[in-house]
């Protein structure tokens, strides 16, 4: 089988295409034949070895989607054909998250997605809904996950709530989409008018160009009777978690996810003199995969996918992710 991998060590951000000898399942395991997979920031990290690399060469991506190839012993409840996405932390079967779990991660400290055969626990191997292409579900397992654990596990957003949405990515773009079907007001941060415009069209009740309205924390307390959002999906980190402490109401939440935006220095003040609850989490488990993915079936949601590369133009991939020119998700078919 074909496969891609990185040296993470050499942060050369070369991808080297490379045969393997397709991979057999063990007892409690599936082989999945993957179909598309798509990126993350944290692929970018990985590349640039800035994600604390474990090992020489790594098959890189940690989201994916394929059929069902080949099935080990013992494994009930799938099929061969199946579809099905990885999750990003295959041993995150449910509950809170535990060290073990979260010390292998797919295409972080383990290989990732990027071949087209790839070896899971077959708890890892999550059916998705049937009307989405495998384009769409190959951007489930990192992004819409993460959004959906904040605003369900996190900060259980309620009908009528406020929650304030940073840019146009993979995990915001997919956050609006949540918000929406969970009945919240969205105000929304981007960088362009017609970033804006496009995030209006999808439900965004309102849009802030924070690169037009630098104090756009400002702008949220004027839209909120200056009371405050009841929670801010974080995901520019340092650059924005202090206008994101004031911008937040009393006894509200700030779900900490990212730190796309850069700029240096974290000031906790505002949190404690706030008592704000800022909540670190880290994507989320099969469990609320199987939960999320119910809720997408349920409405019929559609993953907005910005451009799908063929597989050996995956560089090509990331040097997009890299310019941050997209709007939601980034694929390559397999
Ligand atoms: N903790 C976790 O489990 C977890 C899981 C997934 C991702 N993450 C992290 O979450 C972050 C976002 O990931 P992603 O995959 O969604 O990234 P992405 O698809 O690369 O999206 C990044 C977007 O963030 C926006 N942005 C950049 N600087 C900003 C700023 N100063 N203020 C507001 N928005 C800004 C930009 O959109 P506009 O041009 O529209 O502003 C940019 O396109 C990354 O740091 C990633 O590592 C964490």
């Amino acid at each position: 089988m074909k496969a891609c991998q990185i040296s993470p060590r050499a942060a050369d951000g070369a991808l080297h295409f490379v045969e393997f000898p397709r991979p057999e399942p063990g007892a409690g395991e599936v082989v999945v034949r993957m179909r598309a997979a798509s990126l993350n920031y944290r692929d970018l990290l990985v590349l640039d070895n800035m994600y604390g690399a474990t090992t020489e060469r790594l098959i890189p991506l940690s989201d994916g989607a394929g059929e069902i190839a080949a099935i080990g012993e013992g494994v009930k409840g799938l099929r061969i054909g199946d579809r099905v996405a990885g999750a990003f932390y295959p041993d995150w079967i449910s509950g809170p998250i535990s060290a073990q779990a979260r010390a292998r991660g797919l295409g972080g400290s383990v290989d990732g997605v990027l071949a087209e055969h790839v070896v899971l626990p077959a708890h890892a191997a999550i059916p998705f809904p049937a009307y989405l292409t495998f384009e769409e579900a190959a951007t489930l397992p990192c992004a819409a996950l993460t959004a959906w654990n904040a605003m369900t596990a996190a900060h259980p957003l309620r009908a009528g709530e406020t929650v304030v949405l940073q840019g146009s990515g993979g995990v915001s773009v997919m956050a609006l989409q949540f918000a929406r079907l969970m009945g919240a007001r969205v105000i929304h941060l981007s960088s362009s008018p017609a970033k804006c415009r496009r995030l209006a069209d999808m439900g965004a009740d309102e849009t802030i160009d924070y690169t037009a309205e630098l104090d756009w924390d400002r702008r949220v307390g004027e839209l909120t009777n200056g009371n405050g959002a009841d929670l801010v999906v974080e995901v520019g980190g340092p650059g924005t978690l202090e206008r994101s402490f004031r911008a937040v109401r009393v006894g509200g939440s700030i779900v900490s996810i990212g730190f796309v935006g850069g700029g240096d220095g974290i000031n906790p003040r505002g949190v404690i003199a706030r008592a704000i609850r800022l909540i670190g989490i880290s994507v989320g488990s099969c469990a609320m995969f199987h939960e999320m993915n119910r809720a997408i079936g349920l409405h019929r949601l559609r993953p907005v996918v910005d451009e799908v590369f063929p597989f050996e133009r995956a560089a090509d991939a990331y040097a997009k992710l890299r310019s941050g020119g997209h709007f939601g998700k980034l694929v390559i078919s397999i």
